[in-house]
């Protein structure tokens, strides 16, 4: 059977998500290294705010991108820093651009946009934008550690939400201008309005690399567990209702037979789930690996695992 990392082979951009310690970083950066191992420039980049790469590889990562071994690079994104520096680049943009009374008032609007929620995935969503951008992405693979489940489908959906808000901040501007006849020629030259739409238009272009399946792919990381599977797929449904494409399911810690003792009774309860998964996500592309005898870290470690993927 060919394995998952084989089906995956053409894929620019993964990402790695599920429930909280079901071994979505494991997987990952086992994932990310076989790749580099196998020739492509891979980097490795985590979007949970609870970074655990600079652990699982021994080496500090941070915000920016540096080389983890050979052909591998890694990166934590801090999405309380992302929103800090993307509030300012904002604001840069609309200064010399508009009068400082119009300033005011949009600096109001966006520190309001900032304290909101969802204004840290807003901006670890530009950081996504930016490493995903062709023209600047020196990678072969992007591979994406992400947080739990919740946060990550909220990332991964705020394109459209965003476009939308986009699209109503265009809308009051414009009635504004046309209403105050800021500008000769209307919304059209307004700086505001090209900013908006400047906006939009690498948002269309993140949704439109997110929902490519030839380039982007998402797999689940589960546990032969109940809630894990009836979470899945609900979560796979959502994702594919934007268009997403989760072609792949990572069982992990899954106990062998030859376990016996005291795991032999939660084995049993595990080929429930097991069975359940396996026909339940049969669409997908499914690795299953082992329960191991100690916690993965360490290059060794991860190619143990990779091996499994
Ligand atoms: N197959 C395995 N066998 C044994 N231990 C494993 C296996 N896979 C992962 N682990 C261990 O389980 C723990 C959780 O794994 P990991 O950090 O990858 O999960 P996660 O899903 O990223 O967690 P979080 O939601 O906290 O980010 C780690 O200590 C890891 O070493
Ligand atoms: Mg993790």
């Amino acid at each position: 059977m060919e394995k998952l990392a084989e089906k995956l082979k053409s894929r620019s951009f993964v990402f790695f998500g599920g429930k909280g310690g079901t071994g979505k970083t494991t997987c990952a950066a086992a994932f990310a290294l076989r790749a580099s191992r196998d020739g492509r420039k891979t980097l490795i980049a985590s979007t949970d705010p609870a970074h655990s790469l600079s652990d699982i590889f021994g080496v500090a990562i941070g915000p920016k991108e540096r080389p983890i071994s050979h052909g591998l690079y890694g990166i934590e994104i801090d999405p309380e820093e992302e929103a800090k520096k993307y509030i300012t680049r904002v604001k840069e943009q609309m200064q010399g651009v508009v009068s400082s009374v119009i300033i005011q008032e949009i600096e109001r609007q966006i520190d309001a946009a900032y304290l909101s929620p969802g204004s840290e995935e807003a901006a670890t969503f530009d950081k996504f934008v930016e490493l995903m951008d062709e023209a600047g992405n020196p990678y072969d693979l992007i591979v994406f550690d992400t947080a739990p489940t919740g946060h990550t489908l909220r990332l991964l959906t705020l394109p459209e939400i965003l476009g939308a808000w986009m699209d109503s901040l265009i809308a009051r501007r414009s009635r504004a201008v046309k209403l105050l006849r800021m500008t000769s020629s209307g919304p059209k030259d307004d700086p505001i309005i090209k900013v908006l739409e400047k906006r939009k238009t690498s948002f269309e272009k993140a949704r439109a690399i997110l929902t490519d399946r030839s380039i982007t792919s998402f797999v689940f990381v589960i546990n032969a567990e109940k809630l894990p599977v009836a979470e899945t797929a609900k979560a796979l449904s959502l994702l594919r209702k934007y268009g997403i494409a989760a072609e792949g399911i990572v069982i992990n810690k899954v106990i062998p037979p030859e376990a016996g003792g005291l795991l032999e009774k939660r084995r049993a309860i595990q080929e429930k789930y097991l069975a359940e998964a396996r026909t339940k996500f049969s669409d997908l592309w499914i690795a299953e690996i082992p329960l191991l005898d100690s916690d993965v870290d360490g290059i060794e470690g991860l190619l143990r695992v990779a091996a499994f993927l």
